[in-house]
């Protein structure tokens, strides 16, 4: 059952949005299978540029890498965004970074704690994974145009460590273990909302820099493991690219440009792939 004081509303959020494009079209659940799903199809029948679906629970959460993402009912905010940019696909892979600086502006404004990214696109709060980003895309192979992008964002707000299965408590956070206390979804969904408008503006307009991900990027400077195959390598994660490739120097001195899906890096942040 849920509890109807804690769900996120119309009246709640629309107060403290202030949006041009994201959220505008709202579409809210009280149980999906995954939001990412859900959306895909509202894109295939022609939702506009903007549109959000939020869910209070979900039976099939997905995460990257075929995981599942567990989305126990009204502790986090599972939420997709649809975006209809007119640019390549090549260009649009990017935003999954893009949009995991939105999320670190929203959590500094919402409560008050910046967290870091580990790269690729993981957001760690006292060293722990808080939030996961999956983004999935559909494109027109006559144009190579985007057609969609849908940007599921699932982010741990009110669990605490014993409500994690016991695989991922050692890795896994949320914003309330960060903070010692219980927070309103609905603040931190219009906060997101607000900062993902605006980055997807000044991404379109070609005013987003990457030095914005670098700022945020604590991989950089870190000891890494690079796993490729039976093989691991030892290496030191020196930069990260104009493309979001993590610059990783090898103990033999040779550097290389490593990108996310071709590699897993490992980092220290007790959080590994
Ligand atoms: C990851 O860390 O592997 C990404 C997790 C992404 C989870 C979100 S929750 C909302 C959206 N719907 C899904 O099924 N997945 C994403």
């Amino acid at each position: 059952m849920l509890n109807r004081d804690w769900m996120v509303t119309e009246e709640k959020l629309r107060p403290q949005m202030n949006v041009a494009v994201v959220g505008q079209n709202l579409v809210l659940l009280e149980e999906v299978g995954s939001t990412n799903d859900y959306l895909k199809q509202l894109a295939q029948e022609g939702a506009p540029d903007g549109t959000v679906v939020l869910a209070e629970q979900q039976s099939a959460g997905r995460g990257r890498l075929g995981r599942s993402f567990q989305s126990p009912a009204q502790k986090g905010i599972y939420l997709s965004v649809l975006l209809r940019p007119e640019i390549k696909a090549e260009k649009a892979i990017n935003f999954t970074a893009v949009a995991a600086v939105a999320m670190c502006d929203a959590l500094e404004q919402a409560v008050g704690l910046r967290p870091g990214i580990k790269w690729t696109n993981d957001l760690l709060m006292g060293g722990r994974k808080i939030c996961g980003i999956l983004t999935e895309m559909g494109a027109d192979w006559q144009t190579g145009m985007v057609d969609y992008i849908v940007l599921g964002i699932g982010l741990n707000v009110n669990e605490q460590q014993d409500e994690f299965a016991p695989e991922l408590r050692s890795i896994a956070g949320s914003v309330s273990m960060a903070t010692g206390r219980q927070w309103d979804r609905n603040d931190i969904v219009a906060a997101m909302l607000n900062a993902i408008d605006r980055v997807y503006a000044d991404w379109q307009a070609g005013r987003w820099s990457v030095d914005r991900y670098r700022a945020d990027c604590t991989t950089i400077g870190k000891p890494v493991r690079v796993l490729r195959g039976d093989t691991v390598k030892h290496a030191v994660a020196e930069a990260v690219d104009d493309d979001f490739a993590l610059v990783v120097r090898y103990e033999d001195g040779t550097v290389e440009h490593v990108f996310t899906g071709e590699v897993t890096v490992r980092g220290q942040e007790g959080y590994a792939h």
